[in-house]
């Protein structure tokens, strides 16, 4: 049976992939492509309370190594437990974030060695790697904006400051430029739809 296809949705917080993975996810399954649709921190049992750990307020004294170790935990876990087993099975795998969120995040958020949480990542993934990460790219300014509409308290990584997530964004853009087949930069700010149709053009040009 042909393996099944690995596409990852990314960008800082507020940046609309998740709606954008939904949107993607059911028009896929309308055209008969069967989706495990999941998501990083989390995506497995045990990942999921990992991120119970990493993302609430009560864990303000979390170190950046303790952080990227965690980050890492929960994507081995999930990579062997829900990932890896999809992509075998022949199933599209849309997942929200993966190993760019720890290359932008942990490497230029935090400021952690790229070289080091490269050879890390490829430990915890055991050299599974998407075929394609899809960036969604807004000003921070609006990031911000969307989140305190959304409501809720901030959750621990949202609470870091405007600084962090600028060179968060400046990671993914980065990324992007430097590795254009792999990693498409979409401007997240646009028109819901248009942007539905952008990354199911792409999806279409690479599984034919
Ligand atoms: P989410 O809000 O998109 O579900 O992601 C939770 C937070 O985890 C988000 O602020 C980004 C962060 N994150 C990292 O810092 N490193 C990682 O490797 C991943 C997967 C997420």
């Amino acid at each position: 049976m042909a393996r099944g296809f690995f596409f990852t949705f990314e960008g800082i917080d507020g940046c609309g992939k998740s709606t954008q993975l939904t949107r993607v996810a059911e028009r896929l399954r309308e055209s008969g492509t069967a989706c495990v649709v999941t998501r990083e921190p989390g995506g497995a049992p045990i990942s999921e309370k990992i991120r119970e750990l990493l993302i609430s307020p009560c864990s303000s004294q979390m170190r950046p190594e303790t952080e990227l170790l965690l980050y890492l935990s929960a994507r081995a876990q999930h990579v062997r437990e829900v990932v890896k087993p999809a992509i075998d099975r022949g199933e599209t795998v849309l997942c929200d974030r993966f190993e760019q969120a720890t290359f932008a995040y942990q490497g230029h958020g935090r400021g952690l060695d790229i070289d080091v949480l490269r050879d890390v990542n490829a430990f915890a993934t055991g050299g599974i790697s998407p075929d394609i990460t899809f960036v969604f790219d807004i000003p921070v300014t609006l990031s911000q904006e969307r989140l305190n509409q959304i409501g809720k308290g901030k959750d621990r990584m949202e609470s870091a400051g405007v600084q962090f997530f600028e060179r968060v964004r400046k990671g993914y853009l980065e990324a992007a430029e430097k590795n254009p087949q792999k990693i498409k930069l979409l401007d997240g700010a646009r028109d819901m739809d248009v942007l539905t149709g952008e990354i199911l053009g792409v999806i279409e040009q690479y599984c034919s």
